[in-house]
């Protein structure tokens, strides 16, 4: 089937310079794609909650950066105890968030902007307020068996307690008591998640179905959350009972941490691959049908291997765009240029030859740039997400920097951290300092809402950090962020090859070159001073100039500087473009 998807493809035909070059690129190939998280990027009525049409009065924004696509953390209807990620009904708009007409009148617009709107869907669980789930919970013949129920043990004192030792995500016991049923179900998340039943055919045809939903509706794609948790193992294997998982023996984690145990029966089942094939299917026939791609992003926090097992093989197409945390979750605040190096280039030795990478630096889950490693390296990370090969994903927010907000326990509503019961150490583990309201001015809320009081605490500092400062300043990581986006449409960008070297411990640079067109990215992520050679690439020498620089660099957009005695500040990260 996938020999038919090239009629989907565009010409991309580059203008002035390069006029010459004309190459076959569907329009998701090299796209950007912004996430937002659409609790927090803007409030339309005053209530201290964004919304869909909050998101329509700012898609000029996002075309003012140069966004292709946006991804949109989940809108359907909710009971909000994971704030979306726990849906109630799959084929209607939270309606925090607005209407299903809000949400056309958000699509069209879009259209006219040419941007594409991709949404998060969560097959792994729906929410315990679902009617699917209630049907279930009262042992209704359809629904009976949509979820994972299973009988109660004895313990030693006689109390009934869960089937086995499965722990949760968001900690603690993996299964909840459910009286109608004098059953237990399994939540792979919080107790409001209820894990459907994949082995019901049902189940995967409902699933089917939502997708098909939407992209009628005329979305450009879904992203799929959760992927590798769709399964669980078989328990008939098993004499008819799940078996406990083995404990990892780390150090210092109780049995109600998730890293307690290896989760070799609850992730990664070999069932899932073909799961994602089945979906991929859906996708595939609206494509063809329209002759316009429909694209399944897929997100699994899992090994190298395993993840790059759902861009699919042979005849079994996986998904086009599976998600690569690697930036998130193989580099930390003492990462060196080493590291940055082996963890890019890991990712693409492992990922299948003829296929599109992509780059996420942050999501609404993970600790931001500025944070997890420092505000100095916000430029140097977009240019990774943005001058790699592939596919540029960026989280609201990582344009102008924005940092990790501080969430009082009091304040906290993310479930993973009201969880813990623990009014110090939530922090640990709270996601809400990610989710803090987009900083759009120095006003009320930061532009965000003009409520008394927003869902969530506007950060920390946002009076000097956020787009209207961003805008009228000459050099800010929002200019940046655009000079990137803007260079990205050149050939070398979009279709050249990438070498790239740890210069030293501190410098990583990479070469991106199509036919006589060549740059370097180079950046210093460590606290001094360097001076390096750019004629260790092969074919650099003589001049460079400038493309882009830093915030904090002293250099300036067509400045020139030596291939063979480059002076680097701690921090300065630049783009620079032979000169021929
Ligand atoms: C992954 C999502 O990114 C996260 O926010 C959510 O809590 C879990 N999946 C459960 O759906
Ligand atoms: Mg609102």
């Amino acid at each position: 089937m996938w020999q038919l998807l090239v009629i989907g493809t565009l010409v991309v035909v580059v203008q002035g310079r390069y006029e010459n070059i004309n190459v076959k690129q569907d329009w998701w190939e090299t796209a950007v794609f912004y996430q937002i998280y659409p609790r927090s990027f803007m409030d339309s009525d005053g209530d201290g909650v964004g919304d869909i049409n909050g998101i329509t009065s700012r898609l000029e924004y996002l075309k003012e950066l140069g966004v292709d696509a946006t991804w949109l953390s989940p809108i359907f209807k909710s009971p909000n105890h994971d704030f979306g990620y726990d849906i109630s009904d799959y084929y209607s708009i939270n309606p925090d968030y607005g209407t299903i007409e809000d949400f056309e009148q958000l699509l069209k617009k879009a259209g006219e902007l040419n941007i594409k709107v991709i949404l998060d869907f969560v097959p792994n669980h729906s929410s315990n307020e679902s009617d699917w789930f209630i049907k279930s919970s009262n042992r209704d013949e359809y629904y009976s068996d949509w979820y994972i129920w299973e009988n109660g043990h004895m313990n030693d004192r006689g109390q009934k307690s869960p089937p086995n030792n499965w722990v949760s995500l968001f900690s603690k016991s993996a299964w909840s008591y459910m009286p109608s049923r004098d059953q237990y179900y399994l939540h792979q998340f919080g107790p409001s998640q209820p894990d459907f039943n994949y082995r019901n055919p049902v189940v995967v045809e409902e699933m089917k179905n939502i997708i098909k939903f939407w992209l009628e509706k005329g979305v450009a794609g879904m992203k799929i959350n959760a992927v590798n948790h769709l399964f669980e193992v078989d328990k008939d294997v098993y004499g008819g009972r799940y078996p406990n998982e083995p404990i990892t023996g780390k150090p210092g984690i109780g049995p109600d941490d998730y890293g307690f145990l290896d989760h070799i029966y609850t992730k990664d089942q070999e069932e899932t691959y073909d799961m994602v094939s089945q979906l991929r299917d859906v996708f595939d026939a609206i494509t063809i049908r329209d002759n316009l791609t429909r694209v399944m992003m897929s997100e699994a926090s899992t090994s190298i291997k395993n993840a790059v097992r759902y861009y699919g093989s042979g005849n079994h197409a996986g998904a086009h765009i599976p998600f690569n945390l690697a930036l998130i979750a193989d580099l930390n605040k003492n990462s060196d240029a080493r590291d940055i190096k082996y963890t890019i280039d890991r990712w693409l030795t492992y990922k299948p030859l003829r296929k599109q990478a992509n780059w996420v630096s942050g999501n609404h889950d993970k600790s931001r740039v500025a944070s997890r490693f420092r505000g100095e390296l916000v430029d140097a990370f977009n240019m990774l997400v943005l001058l790699l090969p592939g596919i540029a994903i960026t989280y609201m927010g990582e344009e102008i920097g924005m940092a990790n907000g501080f969430v009082p326990w009091s304040e906290t509503r993310d479930p993973r951290a009201c969880r813990t019961d623990d009014p110090v150490n939530f922090v640990e583990v709270s996601r809400d300092p990610v989710r803090t309201p987009f900083q759009w001015s120095n006003g009320k809320h930061a532009g965000f809402s003009n409520a008394d009081s927003t869902w969530l605490p506007v950060a920390e500092g946002y009076e000097q950090l956020n787009v209207a400062a961003q805008r009228s300043a000459v050099r800010s990581h929002y200019q940046v962020y655009r000079s990137l986006t803007a260079l990205r449409m050149r050939p070398a960008f979009r279709l050249g090859r990438y070498e790239s070297l740890a210069l030293n411990s501190d410098v990583y640079a990479f070469k991106r070159w199509y036919n006589d067109d060549t740059y370097v990215v180079v950046m210093n992520v460590g606290r001094v001073y360097h001076v390096v050679n750019l004629t260790a690439f092969d074919l650099i020498f003589g001049q460079l100039e400038v493309e882009v620089s830093s915030v904090l660099s002293s250099r300036t957009y067509s400045d020139s500087v030596q291939a063979n005695y480059l002076d680097l500040a701690a921090d300065e990260a630049l783009v620079l473009r032979m000169q021929v």
